[in-house]
């Protein structure tokens, strides 16, 4: 008999509001974040498309729900409140899986008013819960209640036949810019669990917030050591690797050692479509296994209809 897994990928919901917040909100870099906002941003997000997608995904029957960052706008102590609570609403923590984008490290802030809201959603599994050769490669695992820190990526989760790391390219950057860097030890840490979940037959899913293509994006806006980790997929390869930023769907390739590997760019979750390409969308997956360990991938692409306020399925093929 065939397996099958479903999993979600939604991401950029930024679906808070700067409304209120108190003066952090004037200080340093969140000042031009702010701004951006109060001219532009808070236009192009909508919480009732963010709840119209939460309905949606339970509908999908999905066995995980995987999340690839930005759910704030400037790191405000309120906008990981409100997050924290829209996360409840989509999911448990055992069901979605989590990783930071640029704008929940927007400037450096106390780990108590930011990630650790989301701590159990960021965390990968415990050691002691992993099959005995991944466990000495499980993240360090934080103090009870809180939050990976930037040094304990890559994190991993298993289900079933899926492997699913997130990575974390966010870290505080200067005014205008929102690129990303994943650093030596994160790149070396993730070259062994891609190599052992790869050797133990897994389908190996990467979660990344930046796309990682060289040459796709503006320096400003990049994923600064793309290169050294199109290096790592070209030696270990991966199954599928996941990412948002863009707030747009794109789809492109690396090489890998034996397949290209995919990577998969999805719109935000809320978006009121300022443009036809960037209209809310999510992306639901379904791999199978089947006989004898090869797995086939399918993918679905859902997206928000105005005129039906729900999300409807989208007829492009994602996959071309
Ligand atoms: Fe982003």
């Amino acid at each position: 008999m065939h397996r099958e897994i479903r999993f979600a990928h939604l991401s950029d919901w930024h679906a808070t509001t700067l409304a209120g917040g108190g003066l952090d909100r004037f200080r340093g870099k969140r000042i031009s974040g702010w701004a951006s906002w109060a001219l532009n941003r808070r236009r192009h997000h909508d919480p009732a498309i963010l709840d119209a997608a939460i309905r949606d995904v339970h509908a999908q029957s999905v066995d995980r729900i995987l999340v690839t960052g930005d759910l704030t706008h400037i790191s405000l102590p309120q906008e990981f409140r409100v997050a924290a609570g829209q996360l409840a609403r989509l999911g448990s923590p055992e069901e979605v899986f989590l990783i930071p984008g640029n704008h929940d490290c927007y400037v450096r802030t106390d780990p108590e008013n930011a990630w650790d809201h989301w701590a159990p959603y960021l965390r990968g599994a415990a050691s002691s819960s992993l099959p005995s050769p991944l466990a000495p490669l499980a993240s360090p695992s934080p103090e009870d209640g809180r939050a990976p820190t930037y040094a304990d990526y890559p994190t991993l989760r298993i289900h079933d036949r899926l492997a699913i790391i997130g990575l974390c390219s966010s870290i505080p950057t200067p005014i205008f810019v929102a690129g990303g860097e994943l650093g030596a030890q994160q790149l070396e840490r993730l070259e062994a669990l891609l190599s052992a979940t790869g050797d133990a037959g897994y389908f190996r899913v990467l979660m990344i917030h930046h796309p990682i293509a060289a040459g796709t994006e503006p320096a400003r806006r990049a994923l600064w050591d793309g290169e050294a980790l199109c290096g790592v997929l070209a030696r270990t390869g991966a199954e599928l690797v996941l990412h948002g930023h863009k707030h747009r769907r794109r789809l492109r390739t690396v090489p890998g050692p034996r397949a290209d590997v995919p990577i998969v760019g999805v719109p935000s979750t809320s978006e009121v479509g300022s443009k036809p390409d960037k209209q809310a969308q999510y992306h639901v997956y379904t791999v199978r296994e089947e006989a004898g360990g090869a797995f086939t991938l399918g993918a679905e692409i859902r997206g928000y209809d105005a005129a039906q306020g729900a999300f409807v399925p989208v007829s492009e093929s994602l996959f071309g």
